[in-house]
């Protein structure tokens, strides 16, 4: 069974497609991760993010795994070097990238193929698995996406201001809205669940009533 959770940064899918998949014995797959982890490659090989052909190149000389928590470039782990803020501006030429997202879709198939998954991004349920049991486009209001980003930076001992957090969204948000492959849409058949007010536990327990027998 392959359950996908798509949707726009900040709407709490990292967090809810972990709970479920431990939930469901189920394993997890953040394609976000991956997308990180061949910018932070780029990044370290110099490689000039606005020539594609070059990213192309890049992407043909990496292998990538990943498991619960972890993410490995040709062997190296850099399950913490990928969450940088320089790693997340560098990847909008990577994720716009045609072999880079044909690359990570046939990853992404191929974990799958092993058997259950939650796998949650951008594009899980509108391209890389139409045929998924289960879509979910996980969404929250702008405002509250922030808030709870600015929650999270406080706890990690960064100020940031309300403003500049929703600035950076927006701009992250019109990225993956216009990507000309692989943009975040909705599937036409993914339920549509609006986290606001809601505690991660009401949420996943509205994902498990919604799979299918
Ligand atoms: O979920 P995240 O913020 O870690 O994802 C990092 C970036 O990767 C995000 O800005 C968009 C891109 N991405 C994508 O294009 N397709 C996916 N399936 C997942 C992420």
């Amino acid at each position: 069974m392959i359950i996908t959770i798509d949707g726009p940064a900040g709407a709490g899918k990292s967090t809810v497609a972990r709970q479920l998949a431990q939930r469901l014995g189920f394993r997890f797959l953040d394609t976000g991760a991956m997308y990180r982890a061949v910018a932070r490659a780029a990044i370290e090989r110099k490689v000039k993010l606005d020539d594609q052909q070059a990213v192309t190149n890049l992407v043909d000389d990496l292998t990538i795994e990943s498991g619960e928590g972890w993410i490995r470039v040709n062997g190296e782990d850099v399950t913490n070097q990928i969450r940088s803020p320089e790693v997340t501006s560098a990847i909008r030429p990577v994720a716009d990238n045609r072999a880079v997202r044909t690359y990570l879709s046939e990853q992404q198939r191929l974990v799958a193929a092993a058997g259950n998954i939650v796998t949650e991004g951008r594009d899980q349920g509108s391209f890389v698995f139409p045929d998924a049991d289960l879509k979910i486009f996980l969404n929250a209001t702008p405002h509250e996406r922030a808030r709870r980003r600015k929650e999270e930076l406080e706890q990690r001992g960064n100020q940031v201001s309300l403003n500049d957090i929703l600035e950076q969204q927006n701009q992250r948000d019109k990225q993956d809205a216009s990507r000309p492959i692989g943009r975040l849409v909705k599937a036409d058949d993914a339920i549509e669940i609006i986290s606001d007010g809601l505690e991660i536990e009401e949420v996943i327990n509205r994902i498990v009533a919604l799979i299918p027998k």
